[in-house]
């Protein structure tokens, strides 16, 4: 007997770079039963629309979740008219009209803030430094979580994506991921009465405020899915694209001379390594996908990393290449749960994050660009990006 290529991957190699193994899986078996994941794993673009087209055979209520374990039921792990009702009401404030009237402003603020702190150094990490509390910062403001700082929310996101991911039921995980969840539940707890008293433009106000609008209890879950799912991503994206251009001399140059927008350079980053790698869902009925049979109760991981490198729908797909045209890449999902955060994210990194830092650090540069590690495949992105720089940029 012949044991597939499948078979013998592992999650360790996947998370130093999983893009070998998924050209691999495109062309051998687009649709591979991988043991050690316990799910098949789907990674050719036209596979994973066709789930995405398919939610009645492809639920994201998994059973037994991890992520409901570490976060409760939030509308990620929910189907039809459940996940409809919580999404419509949180959905006001993330819309981009909304985005750009109000909350523009506070992200160009906040990415200015962080500049300013560390300007004067030289140098930074721009992952640290940056891309993160930026992510944070911003995320705490949509929300409408005046007191909580960028440490704590970047601590609580990483202690709930550790909680979701602990199939080794490393009890220090729980520990964390349960301070996190007794610390989130206080500050979003003293965030409600104003919120339930005032209608604002805020994630939580919505929540509170909309046709349908939900319990507090109902609130404090559902804050942490945007916790745990609006810091990394963002942060991982911005520091993503500033790799990309500051490893790409000559596309750096275009964009800054204005002949390539920095849309391009967003949807082009989030295309070549997507901030989120794979997604679960569970098969509700027998269906065909990719020559394989799947049957009720099956497991799946969508690869939408893999489907952004399908050479099917991509030239050249493991090459960085801001002339691309548009967004027809699956970074932000396709199905019911496109990402809510998509307009949050494009508005605050493609207009404000990355015009802002190359316009105000001159000559900028990566201090080993060589040695730029990526990490993960469920979540992916630069663990460090330590940059210098000479001078502080006018303003204009
Ligand atoms: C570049 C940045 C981002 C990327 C690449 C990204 C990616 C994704 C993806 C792929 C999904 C679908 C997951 C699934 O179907 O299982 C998703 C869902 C979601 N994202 Fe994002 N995300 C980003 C930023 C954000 C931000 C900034 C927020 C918060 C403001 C956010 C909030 C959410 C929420 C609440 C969901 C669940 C939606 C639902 O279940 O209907 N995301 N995101």
């Amino acid at each position: 007997m012949t044991t597939s290529f499948a078979a013998g991957v592992r999650i360790a190699e996947l998370a130093a770079d999983p893009y070998p193994a998924y050209a691999r899986l495109r062309t051998e078996e687009p649709v591979a039963w991988v043991p050690e994941l316990g799910r098949y794993l789907v990674t050719k673009f036209e596979d994973v629309m066709f789930v995405e087209r398919h939610p009645e055979l492809f639920s994201s209520v998994e059973e037994p979740s991890m992520m409901t374990r570490a976060i409760g039921n939030t509308l990620l792990r929910q189907d039809g008219d459940p996940h409809r009702r919580i999404r419509k009401a949180a959905e006001g404030p993330v819309r981009p009209k909304m985005i750009k009237d109000r909350w523009a402003a506070a992200f160009q603020a906040n990415a200015d803030q962080l500049i300013d702190g560390f300007i004067t150094d030289g140098k930074a990490d721009l992952v640290k430094d940056f891309a993160g509390p930026l992510a944070a910062t911003n995320l705490a403001t949509i929300l409408g979580l005046r007191n909580a700082t960028a440490t704590d929310m970047q601590r609580w996101s990483q202690a709930f994506i550790d909680g979701c991911g602990n199939y080794a039921e490393d009890p220090e995980v729980w520990r964390r991921c349960e301070i996190a969840r007794a610390e989130l539940d206080q500050a979003v707890t003293d965030a409600l009465p104003d919120a339930r008293q005032i209608a604002e433009p805020t994630v939580i106000s919505s929540m509170a405020h909309a046709d349908g609008a939900l319990t507090d209890d109902e609130i404090r879950t559902n804050v942490k899915i945007f916790i745990g799912g609006g810091i990394n991503e963002p942060r991982d994206a911005t520091a993503v694209a500033m790799y990309g251009l500051l490893a790409h001399p000559d596309q750096q140059a275009q964009v800054i001379a204005g002949e390539i927008g920095w849309r391009k350079v967003f949807e082009e980053a989030v295309r070549w390594i997507a901030p989120i790698g794979m997604y679960p869902r569970q098969v509700t009925d027998t269906v065909e996908l990719g020559g394989k049979t799947l049957k009720a109760g099956d497991k799946v991981g969508v690869s939408i990393a893999s489907a952004n490198r399908d050479e099917a729908v991509f030239d050249c797909p493991d090459e960085f290449d801001v002339h691309r045209d548009g967004a027809n890449h699956l970074a932000f999902g396709g199905g019911p749960h496109f990402c809510l955060g998509t307009w949050v994210a494009r508005i605050s990194i493609a207009d404000i994050a990355l015009p802002t830092i190359f316009r105000r650090l001159a000559d900028l540069t990566l201090v080993e660009p060589d040695t730029v590690r990526m990490d993960g495949w469920v979540f992916r992105g630069p663990l460090t990006l330590p940059a210098t720089w000479t001078a502080e940029h006018p303003h204009a």
